[in-house]
Parts: structure tokens; C-alpha cells; sequence
């Protein structure tokens, strides 16, 4: 058992502990420290910084979104091929990880999460990649010069996803805008095309369902 605070003293200690490197089906080629349930690491969290009402462990999955997303890049290294890319809600790193292993110039993986920063050092690091990390509440923004965005599942609550919306749409006009989604919510309603579909497996304690129905969708200029 890890020692009170550790989590936010030492948050690569942390993950260390509570994951475990694995990699998930649809995405083999990538390994990640990964929790195999949620509920446990979320109440361990919420004791080790002792604070209630946390937002979840999303770093300790890879969420259908990112999965889809990841898979896409993967499968098409001529989307990010020399980008400057920013992975925005990175939470695993997963999409950045896989836009540095598809031939991008860089890549920022992006989540106001320091769990989330800590578990990208850690995730990019097992892949043998270089991922530039950032904490900042980027929403909103103007580009920092990226000429890729990649966001994988960031639908599932307001006022996040609205302002995500609004924010995507006034990069579309320089940068490839792709989003992965499994049908969240908040997803919006119009300026977006659907370039590719898959069938991500999932757990029923993350999912309503084994498996989700994911698009990757692309924002229109
Ligand atoms: C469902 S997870 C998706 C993680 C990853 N993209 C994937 O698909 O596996 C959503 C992530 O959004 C992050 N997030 C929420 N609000 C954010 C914001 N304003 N800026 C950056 N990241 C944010 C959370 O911390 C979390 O890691």
C-alpha cells in the first residue's frame, strides 16, 4: 500500500503502483500504464490527496475516443506526417503518442490534470518517444503555430465540451481539427465531417456497453 500523499508528492510512484503496462486491442503497436478498474483507483486518489468529489482517474484508460483516434493516425501517418501537433485532453497520452510514432515533428500532449502529465512522462517514455507535456488551460487560445489537433473523447460533460467546440472550430482554419468520439453526449451538432469509424471494446464498468461505436470526425475550416 502506498504511503498518504504520495499521489500528489510523488505521482509517478504513483501510477507506477496502481497500473500496470499493457496496451488495448484496438491500439497493440502502443503500451500504456493503464488501471484495470476504476472505482478502486478513484477512491484511492480521492484518500491519498484526501479530497472528495475528484474528477476520475481518466488517465488510468485509454477512452474509446483516444483509442479510435489513435488507431486512425496510425493507420494514416500522412495526417500528422512533419506536424506540429497538439494532443489537447491528453489524459494517457495515447493520441500523442501515436502522432510521434506516425512521423509527426512534435507532438504537446495537453490535459489541466498534473495526474495526467505525470502518467503521458511516463507512457511516452515506454514507447520511446518524445512527448512535450503541458498543464495549461489551453481552451480558448489562439494557436501556438500547431498545424495538427487531435482531441480524443472530450464530449462528455458542459460547459467543457461547448467551449471545446467553439474553440476547434477557430483552429480549423490552419490546423487539421480531428476529434475521436463515441457518440458523448455534448458531441456537436454541425461542422464536422465523419472520415472513419471503428469498434472500440470497452468494460462495462467504463461503458454502457462492451463495445462503442467510434468516429473519427474531422472540423471544416
Ligand atoms: C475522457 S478523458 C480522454 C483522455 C484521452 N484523450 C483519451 O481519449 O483516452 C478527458 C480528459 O480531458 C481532460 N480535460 C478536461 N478539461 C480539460 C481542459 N480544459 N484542458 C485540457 N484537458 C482537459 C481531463 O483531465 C481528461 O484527462
Amino acid at each position: 500500500m502506498i504511503t498518504p500523499g504520495r499521489a500528489l508528492d510523488h505521482p509517478e510512484a504513483f501510477i507506477l503502483e496502481n497500473t500496470r503496462l499493457q496496451s488495448s486491442p484496438l491500439v497493440p503497436e502502443i503500451q500504456l500504464h493503464l488501471a484495470d478498474e476504476m472505482l478502486p483507483l478513484w477512491k484511492l486518489t480521492e484518500a491519498e490527496l484526501d479530497a472528495s468529489g475528484l474528477p476520475p482517474p481518466w488517465w488510468a484508460f485509454a477512452w474509446a475516443g483516444g483509442q479510435a483516434l489513435a488507431r486512425h493516425i496510425l493507420d494514416h501517418p500522412e495526417l500528422v506526417r512533419g506536424a506540429r501537433v497538439l494532443d489537447f485532453a491528453t489524459g494517457s497520452g495515447i493520441v500523442a503518442i501515436a502522432a510521434m510514432k506516425a512521423g509527426a515533428m512534435s507532438a504537446r500532449a495537453n490535459d489541466i490534470d498534473p495526474m495526467a502529465i505525470a502518467a503521458t512522462r511516463l507512457n511516452a517514455e515506454a514507447n520511446g518517444v518524445h512527448v512535450r507535456v503541458s498543464a495549461d488551460n489551453l481552451v480558448g487560445q489562439p494557436s501556438h503555430g500547431w498545424t495538427a489537433v487531435l482531441a480524443g473523447d472530450i464530449c462528455y460533460e458542459q460547459p467543457l465540451a461547448g467551449e471545446v467546440e467553439t474553440w476547434l472550430k477557430s483552429l480549423a482554419g490552419d490546423a487539421l481539427v480531428l476529434m475521436g468520439d463515441p457518440g458523448r453526449t455534448y458531441l456537436p451538432k454541425t461542422g464536422m465531417t465523419r472520415i472513419a469509424e471503428y469498434r472500440v471494446e470497452t468494460t462495462r464498468e467504463l461503458e454502457d456497453n462492451d463495445v462503442r461505436h467510434t468516429t473519427v470526425w474531422r472540423f471544416e475550416p
